[in-house]
């Protein structure tokens, strides 16, 4: 594989916190710029397919038989998206049997790692969207990863579940992989009215410093409209408030992933 692809997990094992928000416009902010992109769409409920747009008959191949069955590689699984530089290798509703079905695998936690590292990638990232769980489909994208984005909710109990996410990390650190570097937390879904959001923000840049990214991403329902049209926020309103974060939060993603 080309030495210069960054694989980046998008992961918190909470739900609805800006995962696949966080990955879609990242993604399409980076490709703006003519970083060539992959999205892996690695939840079951394939939210981040249907925001790009991904109609389940063009889903027949999809990132289950990427996982399971050999002879799939990433190039046959993967769909061009209309946004050029960006590509995605859909979810599929069979994923959702996968835990119990690799359970007994004694190479269960590699098998993305596996597909990933075998490809000439031309791919300046490659992004996995990670499901609401800490179990094999988020241990196959830690171990298949460079670095890990945190999305970190503005809400009450934001930081509860961190540690044990920290503690996953710190495992597939040790054990399987290394390398694998906690790139920084973003924080998503503030709301200048709501008092949590600012003690959220205090509270993380406390504990976490500067892994905690300046840019923050605002509450802003044109996010939540724009998967319904098939589209990132950022094609379906360029000018609102979360898109121009999210394209902020690039310039900062890249600024960092670009000094080491
Ligand atoms: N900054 C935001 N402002 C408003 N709504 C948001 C924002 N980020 C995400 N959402 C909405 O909140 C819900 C959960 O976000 P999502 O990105 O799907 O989270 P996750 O992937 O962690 O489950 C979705 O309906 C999404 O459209
Ligand atoms: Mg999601």
């Amino acid at each position: 594989m080309n030495k210069k692809t960054k694989i980046i997990s998008v992961v918190n094992q909470k739900g609805g916190v800006g995962k696949t928000t966080t990955a879609v416009n990242l993604s399409t902010a980076l490709a703006a710029i003519n970083k060539k992109v992959l999205l892996i769409d690695l939840d079951p409920q394939g939210n981040l397919s249907t925001g790009l747009g991904i109609k389940n008959e063009d889903r027949k191949i999809n990132v289950y038989d990427l996982i399971m069955v050999e002879k799939i590689s990433i190039k046959k699984a993967l769909i061009n998206t209309k946004i050029p530089y960006l590509d995605i290798v859909p979810s599929g509703i069979n994923l959702s049997g996968i835990e119990f079905e690799l359970s007994e695998d004694i190479n269960r936690n590699k098998k993305l790692y596996n597909k990933i590292s075998t490809i000439d990638s031309e791919y300046d990232f490659i992004i996995i969207d990670c499901p609401p769980s800490l179990g094999i489909l988020t241990i196959n994208s830690l171990v298949a990863s460079d670095l890990i984005l945190v999305p970190l909710q503005c809400e009450f109990y934001a930081l509860e579940g961190l540690a044990q996410l920290l503690k996953t990390v710190e495992a597939v650190k040790n054990n399987l992989n290394p390398d694998l570097r906690l790139e920084g937390i973003v924080l998503t879904m503030y709301d200048s009215r709501n008092r949590l959001s600012i003690d959220v923000i205090n509270d993380a840049r406390e504990h976490l410093g500067n892994k905690v990214f300046k840019t923050i991403i605002p509450r802003n329902v044109r996010l939540s409209e724009a998967p319904s049209h098939g589209l990132p926020a950022i094609l379906y309103d360029r000018k609102c408030m979360g898109s121009e974060a999210y394209i902020e939060l690039a310039r900062e993603f890249i600024n960092r992933v670009e000094a080491v």
